[in-house]
């Protein structure tokens, strides 16, 4: 039994998770892919750090190149974020034959099909479940769940720092500025928070999604993105009054050959199941011709649950491994559908 050997670019909060996890739960892991999981090597800022979690510093590194060009890693887990240099080091690694298992929506967003493309070229797997609602396994179930169907909506709360913000606004009257501190605080929001607040996040997310969803390529600029910065409390008091709950949502229609896809602060009327989704918590709603209506609920931040998407990832490219095959990352589109923006 072989172990399989990771390499961990990025030790923050979902990076530590990830450790937690695999640590915690190595004999479970182990049995289910048939061989151990070993974090092998971790790209850190800084290696003095100290850390929440014992970690071996024989294992950390400043420099990334070295979990890159490592010759006995097979895995290389992206949880640094960032968008140029990342992408060249995903690039790197899987023409190097290494598979990847990535967080970043923002890559994903801009970067999917040059990085899809590569992965195909060498036969790599690269899965992101982690990169839209953390801890839902809303990728799988777009790519997998729904391949028999064809989705004429997804509609969803895919940001927790702001659906934590507008909770707090409306369930105990507090400031904008003061509840994303706090959100800045419990490691919800992005390095800079601008991208959460005005909806750039949901709308790279809302991009991945309907891409997955709508089988095609929908690119960040078919998104249209109003973010919550302008939302005040008396907006919130207002919606409330007329039995309606205020939410960041995004929101992706095909209606025949065409697509819409736009992010924006919605009132939900209060008895719709995702008026009651509150704080971190995001939930994806998907319709579909035959399935009809579904909904997924769950953590959209946060350590452990993100984490969670993570390891499964790995869990799942290990499989793979095991099997010499390659899954999932057959995300190309196979049709290019008529999106609203072609015609601005
Ligand atoms: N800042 C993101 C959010 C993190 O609040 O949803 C998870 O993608």
């Amino acid at each position: 039994m072989k172990p399989v050997k990771v390499g961990l670019l990025g030790l923050g909060t979902v990076g530590t998770g990830v450790v937690r996890i695999v640590e915690g739960n190595q004999e479970d892991l182990s049995s289910q892919v048939g061989s151990p999981i070993i974090i092998e090597k971790i790209a850190v800022k800084n290696t003095e750090k100290d850390r929440v979690i014992p970690i071996d510093r024989a294992k950390l590194t400043e420099n990334p190149w070295d979990v890159i060009r490592h010759p006995d890693i097979d895995v290389i887990v992206e949880v640094m974020g960032g968008i140029d240099q990342t992408k060249e080091y995903i690039l790197e690694a899987l023409e190097r034959g290494k598979h990847i298992v990535t967080a970043n929506k923002d890559l994903m967003a801009l970067h999917g099909s040059e990085i899809l493309a590569k992965a195909q070229e060498k036969q790599c797997d690269v899965f992101y479940e982690a990169s839209v609602a953390g801890g839902i396994p809303i990728i799988r179930t777009l790519i997998e769940g729904f391949s028999s169907d064809r989705i004429t909506r997804i509609m969803g709360i895919v940001n927790g720092t702001t659906n934590y913000i507008l909770t707090k606004m409306s369930q105990e009257g507090a400031s904008y500025e003061e509840v994303l501190a706090e959100a800045q605080a419990l490691g919800y929001a992005e390095t800079d928070p601008t991208s959460d607040v005005e909806g750039l996040d949901a709308a790279r997310k809302m991009a991945i999604l309907g891409t997955l969803g709508f089988r095609t390529n929908v690119e960040l600029k078919d998104v249209t993105v109003k973010g919550i910065s302008s939302v005040t409390r008396e907006d919130i008091t207002y919606a409330k009054r007329l039995g309606y709950e205020l939410k960041l949502l995004g929101i992706a229609d095909r209606i025949d050959d065409e697509i819409t896809i736009s992010v924006q602060p919605t009132m939900v009327r209060k008895n719709h199941p995702i008026a009651s989704v509150n704080g971190v918590f995001n939930a994806v709603y998907v319709h579909g011709e035959a399935v009809g209506e579904t909904m997924f609920y769950g953590a959209g931040a946060g350590e452990l649950p993100t984490a969670t998407s993570v390891v499964a990832d790995i869990v799942a490219v290990t499989k793979n491994l095991k099997l010499g095959v390659n899954g999932l990352k057959a995300i190309v589109p196979y049709k290019q559908k008529r999106l609203q923006s072609d015609e601005q």
